[in-house]
C-alpha cells in the first residue's frame, strides 16, 4: 500500500526531505507544515507552525498520515515525537527526553565525559562571579556557550578577558536567551565538519560527511550564521564524503563518537531515534565534538541527501517503528550548495523582493524563505532564500556549475559566498 507521509518544517532542509521522499516508490503523497514556496511544488503544504503539536498531531489523525518526519529541533523540544507516539502514530525524530543532546550543552558534555568521547575540556557555571574568576584563570580565547537551545546564537569565542565577561554578563545576569547557565570550554582548532547518522536505539547508520560554512562573508569573515553554503565530496578520495577526512578518521568517528554516544543514551533510558548530527572538528589531537545536534543539519541535508541511493521511506519508518535498518546506498558523486541570503542577514533584513530563476535553469534549488506573492511571483520570506544545488562526478565540476547556477537567479536582494568548498578545491 502506497504511504502518506508529514514532514514538519519549512526550510531548505525540509525540502532536501520532500526531495528524497518524492524519490521512494512507496510514498504517493506528501504534506509539509509549513513548508515553502519551493516545497508547494513537490508537497501539499499545510499551514500549521512546526511546534503547533496539537494541530499538527489533529492534522495527522485526520489525513491518515502513515509516518511523519521532523525536521526542526524546535518541535523535537516540544515533545511532539511522546505526543505521536502516545497517540499510537509513527513519527521519525527523538523523544523531548533524548533531544537533550542538543537543547542542553550541559547534558551533552556529561554524557561525552561518561562515555569517553572526545571533546574540549569544559567546566559549567550558573554564578556570574564565579564563571568570570575560572576565565580570569584560563587562557585565550576562549569558549562561553548557553546551556539551551539559542538559535544557534548562544556560543561565543571570546578572543580575551572583556569579551569573555561580555558574554557572561549576557548570559548569566541578563539571561539574554531564558534562565542563565553557560559552559565555559578549552578553544579547539582544525577544520570543521558535520557528520550524520540515522539512530535508533544502539544503531547507527552514519550518513556521508559533509563541511559548512557557518561565516557570512568569503574568507571566513563575519558572523556566524545558520550556514552559508556545504559540500560533499564524491569517493575518489576515500569513503567519508570529504577529501581531508580519511577512512581511519570516518571510522573513528564512527566508532568513537557517534556509536558510544548512541549507547550511552539507550543506556540512560532515552534512545535516540532520528539524527544525531556531530559537528567535529579535525584537531592537531584527533578529531573531537564540537556539538551535537539532534536533528539534520541545514544546510548540510541539502547536500547529503541528493547522494541518498535506497529508499528513504524505508529508513525513516525503520527508526520510527525500531525495527532494524536497512542498509544505505550512496551515489558516487560530488555535490555543493551555495546560499543566498537576503542583504543584512543573520542581521536584520527586509522580505518580499521579487525572485526570478532565468528559463533554461538546470541545477536544483532548495527552498529556504520563499513565497508567493499575491500576483503569484516567487518572493524572498527569510534571512536564508535558497540554496543552488548543483551535483558532478568532481568537485570542480558542481562548483563550477553551482556558480553558474547562481548568476542565473535574479534578485536584487541577495548575497551569498563565492568560496565555498575552497577549502577543497
Ligand atoms: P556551535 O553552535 O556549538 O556549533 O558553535 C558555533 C561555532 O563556534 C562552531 O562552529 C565553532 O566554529 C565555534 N566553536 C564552538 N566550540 C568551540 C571550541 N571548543 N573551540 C573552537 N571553536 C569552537
Ligand atoms: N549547519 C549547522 C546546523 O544545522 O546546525
Amino acid at each position: 500500500m502506497k504511504k502518506t507521509v508529514l514532514v514538519v518544517g519549512g526550510g531548505g532542509r525540509e525540502h532536501a526531505i520532500v526531495d528524497a521522499l518524492s524519490r521512494s516508490p512507496q510514498v504517493s503523497k506528501i504534506y509539509c507544515a509549513p513548508g515553502n514556496a519551493g516545497i508547494a511544488e513537490q508537497a501539499e503544504c499545510v499551514p500549521l507552525k512546526d511546534t503547533d503539536v496539537d494541530g499538527l498531531l489533529a492534522f495527522a489523525q485526520q489525513n491518515a498520515v502513515d509516518l511523519t518526519v521532523v525536521g526542526p529541533e524546535a518541535a523535537l523540544a516540544e515533545g511532539i515525537v511522546d505526543r505521536f507516539r502516545a497517540a499510537g502514530l509513527k513519527i521519525f525524530g527523538h523523544t523531548q527526553a533524548a533531544t537533550a543532546i542538543e537543547s542542553s550543552k550541559e547534558f551533552a558534555k556529561r554524557l561525552m565525559a561518561g562515555a569517553g568521547v572526545p571533546t574540549a575540556a569544559y567546566r559549567s557555571f550558573t554564578v556570574y562571579e564565579e564563571a568570570l574568576a575560572y576565565v580570569r584563570t584560563g587562557s585565550f580565547p576562549t569558549v562561553i556557550k548557553y546551556d539551551g537551545l539559542a538559535a544557534g546564537k548562544g556560543v561565543v569565542v571570546a578572543p580575551d578577558l572583556e569579551a569573555a565577561e561580555a558574554a557572561l554578563r549576557d548570559m548569566l545576569l541578563d539571561a539574554r536567551y531564558g534562565e542563565g547557565k553557560v559552559v565555559i570550554e578549552e578553544f579547539l582548532t582544525g577544520p570543521e565538519f558535520s557528520l550524520m547518522a540515522f539512530v535508533s536505539g544502539r544503531q547507527v547508520r552514519p550518513m556521508v560527511a559533509a563541511q559548512d560554512h557557518k561565516r557570512a562573508f568569503d574568507g571566513d569573515a563575519g558572523p556566524n550564521t545558520g550556514g552559508m553554503g556545504a559540500y560533499t565530496e564524491s569517493f575518489a578520495t576515500g569513503k567519508s564524503g570529504l577529501s581531508f577526512i580519511s577512512d581511519e578518521e570516518y571510522d573513528f568517528a564512527v566508532d568513537n563518537i557517534l556509536q558510544p554516544v548512541a549507547d550511552a543514551m539507550a543506556d540512560a533510558g532515552t534512545p535516540l531515534s532520528g539524527v544525531l548530527y556531530g559537528g567535529l572538528m579535525k584537531t592537531p589531537a584527533g578529531i573531537k565534538v564540537i556539538e551535537f545536534n539532534a536533528r539534520f543539519g541545514d544546510p548540510e541535508t541539502e547536500v547529503v541527501l541528493p547522494r541518498f541511493g535506497s529508499d528513504i521511506y524505508s529508513v525513516f519508518e525503520a527508526v520510527a517503528e525500531g525495527s532494524t535498518i536497512p542498509g544505505i546506498s550512496w551515489r558516487d558523486e560530488s555535490v555543493m550548495g551555495v546560499v543566498m541570503a537576503s542583504k543584512g542577514y543573520p542581521g536584520s533584513y527586509s522580505k518580499g523582493a521579487p525572485i526570478a530563476v532565468a528559463p533554461g535553469f538546470s541545477e536544483s534549488i532548495c527552498h529556504m524563505g520563499t513565497k508567493r506573492a499575491a500576483d503569484g511571483g516567487l518572493v524572498t520570506s527569510g534571512g536564508r532564500v535558497l540554496m543552488v544545488v548543483s551535483s558532478a562526478p568532481t568537485m570542480a565540476e558542481a562548483s563550477r556549475r553551482c556558480y553558474a547556477g547562481v548568476s542565473q537567479v535574479a534578485c536584487d536582494n541577495l548575497f551569498y559566498r563565492h568560496d565555498i568548498a575552497k577549502y577543497v578545491l
